[in-house]
């Protein structure tokens, strides 16, 4: 059932495209425009909603965090995104008009689940992004976009985490199709680009020999950092993630322009850190500045590992590795991104003669509080 990989992992790394495009099927209609009609949320309600709250745990929370700017951008709502395990506990301020967003693989989780109890009972709406079918989750929302990843078993999550970006990416550019925004054009083109995410994601998997050859030069380490910006943010959170749950590595993942509010003294000599770096031509001062840490920190001796598009020429004299991934829009670049990540995090475990499918301590679905 692992069909010929060695873990469940490696299978479901490699189904990426395929999630990723069955998550987008029979979503965008031969005008270009998404069909949500699923989500049976009349459009007059949608209209009416002016703030977006995301609940979600782990990985699917770096995926709302995602989602948030996402949201932002395209609707102009806003929008927070908060660790379902906190968001009770504060008394947060929810009316009719907030739309919940509860994102889970299993649709099980309970700290996602008393979240949106609450949510409920202030009564705001709850629409969740859910990979289960009829899951206690959905089930207790008033709406669900389901993400077609296909049953997960590792329990390092990955094709699910790309599909929640997608369907997260379809709820906030329906919002902005249906609420009607400055970025009309934008939306437009960004839908045509989603299209084409999954050979993107495709071309990402085809490049990633040296990606493991580096894991495993890096068996032996202690710590790992990871540093982004914007959306690139989530993803060195994700990828420090995947590599506590899977290598047991001390690995922390930093917004790159805290760097010299407290981080930058961690660096050492050959200490590793992996920096997501964003596209040269959407935010290009955001670019600009990442290149400047990735210069800081090298001087300072870190061993710097650089995700960057093709074609990024400004980040070669400071990259000791360098992983290229195909030009996305700003916003969609986690989808490719975070390939990378998972692939090291799944490496080194093996390297480090981990069990990767089923690492120490930990649940697929975590259903106690
Ligand atoms: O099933 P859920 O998406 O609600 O699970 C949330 C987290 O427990 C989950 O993403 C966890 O962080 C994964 N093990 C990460 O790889």
């Amino acid at each position: 059932e692992k069909g010929g990989y060695d873990y469940f992992m490696l299978k479901e790394i490699a189904e990426q495209p395929k999630a990723v495009a069955d998550t987008l099927l029979g979503r965008i209609d031969a005008s270009g425009l998404l069909t949500l009609d699923e989500v049976r949320i009349p459009a007059s309600v949608l209209r009416e909603v002016d703030k977006v709250v995301i609940v979600a745990c782990g990985t699917a929370y770096h995926a709302g965090m995602i989602a948030k700017l996402a949201i932002e951008h395209w609707t102009r709502i806003p929008c927070e995104t908060e660790l379902a395990s906190e968001f009770r506990y504060r008394d947060p301020i929810l009316d009719q008009r907030t739309l919940v967003i509860a994102i889970s693989q299993s649709g099980e989780t309970m700290d996602t689940l008393m979240a949106l109890r609450h949510a409920r009972e202030q009564g705001a709406r709850v629409l969740a992004v859910c990979n289960t079918n009829g899951s206690t989750i959905p089930r207790e929302s008033d709406a669900v976009l389901y993400t077609h990843a296909g049953p997960e078993v590792a329990v390092a999550s990955t094709k699910a985490f790309l599909t929640q970006l997608v369907a997260c990416y379809l709820v906030a550019l329906y919002l902005g199709q249906v609420r009607g925004t400055k970025w009309g054009d934008e939306i437009e083109t960004v839908i045509r680009e989603l299209s084409d995410i999954a050979a993107a994601v495709d071309r990402v998997l085809e490049t990633m020999e040296p990606v493991r050859a580096l894991a495993r030069s890096l068996a032996d380490k202690d710590t790992v950092l990871f540093l982004g910006r914007h959306v690139g943010y989530p993803v060195a959170l994700e990828g420090a993630l995947k590599l506590k749950e899977l290598a047991y590595m001390h690995a922390e993942g930093f917004a790159a322009g805290e760097l010299k509010h407290g981080p930058i003294a961690l660096i050492e000599e050959d200490l590793p850190v992996v920096v997501v770096v964003p596209s040269p031509r959407g935010r290009s001062v955001l670019h600009d500045k990442i290149v400047s840490n990735i210069q800081e920190i090298r001087a300072r001796g870190a061993r710097t590992i650089v995700i960057a598009e093709e074609g990024d020429d400004a980040v070669v004299p400071y990259a000791d590795h360098l992983i290229r991934i195909p030009a996305t829009p700003t916003l969609l670049q986690p989808l490719v991104a975070t390939v990378p990540l998972q692939v090291f995090a799944c490496e080194l475990a093996t390297a480090r003669g981990n069990e990767v499918d089923q690492p120490r301590n930990l649940a697929k679905s975590v259903t106690v509080e």
